[in-house]
């Protein structure tokens, strides 16, 4: 097991690179099975749910080989196992999409429940309820979701939530779908636009993403295609709010603006200067801040309002604020399990079900830290880069999951941080 130390203190002080998003390629690299010639990814992050991914496409049949840019080359014509076992899946929630791009592409598939992070009960009825709109029959068997079809038609599917998952999955079986599938209420995740961009240059048709209603004329054949992945919103989002928890100032390169938004709007409020710029290549942001940050209030929305992804990290900053903040979760039920790690820090913080009152304390003490699922554990990594002193932050295979070269690109910017493999 490694675990990070982390002595704090340090101003984040440079540039950093911004990884391909994690969320758009856990959709994307399944996307890829509906394809029938090979793919290959570009700006894809190599961090452990995309090796896990690689694994099971590997076990399932599938050719998979690296590029010499980090990328992945991905041929699905071997693939001759519908069947992906509790093993393969225990760490990652986004195993689901093979539900949906297997389901497509040979009308069977049999995925063992996700696992994933601990942070709510996390249902799937809104992935099934499509697929079965689309004439699939699915079944939950001993912890095995079983989808067969001998044919899939369109159809017209209302999702319940604004479901991330949901909308992708429905979008992988619609597109092998004969005829018009219309997903209303559809998510408007940047990874969903970017999943419907990868689906449509293999020839597919999606209008819509982005909206709240997404139109899918199924049935196309599939062929091949090169595709770069979009960055991440989410990693973008934890180095800006590392920045100004450390009152530093830090060079976002690799990032969409307006996918930081939400990000950007809140980092204001609190005092923080953010600055997007374009150096006529491409689009960077410089987040500074030089004084404590203000309080501010936080409502995590669907996109494009506040991510539910970066209500962690955003608390670990708030809890150094001057002044009270009110955080409101609105997505997970039980996305505060970070909250007792800060608190061990001296954060004063308190939980009334979804709400967490962050009373602004001037300085956080360094401590041992166990990471509960993976956004806990950027929350940790941005309260241990701002406290005073030691800190060591345990369970970082739940950040492995989702941040490409943590430690290298916090060194890069002044953080002085260990990674001990034990
Ligand atoms: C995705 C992201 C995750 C992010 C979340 C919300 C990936 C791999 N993960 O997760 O990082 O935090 O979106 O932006 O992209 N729900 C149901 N029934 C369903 C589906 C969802 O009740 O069938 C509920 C969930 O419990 C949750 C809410 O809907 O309360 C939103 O979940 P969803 O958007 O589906 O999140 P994920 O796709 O799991």
């Amino acid at each position: 097991m490694a675990y990070y130390i982390i002595n704090g203190g340090n101003r984040l002080e440079g540039s950093v690179t911004v990884s391909g998003a994690k969320n758009a390629a856990l959709a994307i690299i399944p996307a890829a099975i509906l394809a029938g010639e090979s793919c290959r990814l570009e700006n894809l992050p190599r961090i452990e749910d995309v090796n896990m991914l690689e694994h099971i496409l590997l076990k399932i049949g599938a050719s998979v080989e690296s590029t010499a840019d980090g990328g992945m080359r991905i041929d699905p014509r071997g693939i001759s196992n519908y069947h992906v076992t509790f093993d393969m899946v225990s760490k990652m929630r986004a195993s689901y999409y093979l539900l949906g791009a297997l389901l497509g592409r040979y009308g069977h598939a049999e995925i063992a429940l996700p696992g994933g992070c601990a942070i709510g009960q996390r249902p799937i009825d809104q992935h099934i309820k499509g697929l079965r709109a689309l004439g699939a029959e699915v079944s939950i068997e001993h912890g095995i979701v079983k989808a067969k079809a001998r044919e899939l038609v369109g159809a017209d599917i209302y999702l319940d939530m604004a479901s991330v998952g949901a909308t992708i999955n429905i979008m992988l079986a619609a597109v092998a779908a004969r005829g018009q599938t219309i997903i209303s209420n559809a998510a408007k995740e940047p990874h969903v636009v970017d999943t419907a961009n990868f689906l449509n240059m293999m020839g597919a048709q999606v209008k819509g993403a982005g909206t709240d209603i997404i139109r899918v004329n199924g049935g196309m054949r599939l062929h091949g295609c090169t595709y770069a992945i979009i960055p991440d919103q989410i990693e973008a989002g934890t180095y800006m709010i590392a920045a100004a928890a450390t009152r530093g100032d830090v060079v976002l390169n690799n990032i969409i603006p307006t996918h930081l938004e939400a990000i950007s709007a809140k980092l204001m409020e609190s005092g923080v200067t953010v600055f997007e710029g374009d150096d006529g290549r491409e689009f960077y942001m410089r987040v500074s801040c030089d004084n404590r940050p203000r309080a501010v209030n936080i409502k995590t929305l669907p996109y494009p309002g506040f991510p539910t992804d970066l209500q962690q990290p955003m608390m670990a900053m708030l809890a150094k604020a001057d002044g009270n903040s009110y955080i409101v979760e609105n997505i997970f039920e039980s996305r505060f399990n970070h909250v007792s790690e800060l608190q061990r820090m001296g954060a004063n913080i308190n939980v009334n079900g979804r709400t967490a009152t962050v009373e602004g304390t001037k300085s956080l003490a360094g401590a041992p830290l166990y990471a509960s699922d993976l956004r806990a554990g950027a929350a940790l990594i941005v309260a241990a880069l701002s406290a005073d002193g030691r800190s060591e932050v345990h369970n970082v295979e739940y950040i492995d999951r989702g941040y490409e070269y943590l430690e290298e690109k916090l060194r890069a910017l002044g953080a002085d941080i260990t990674r001990v493999e034990e």
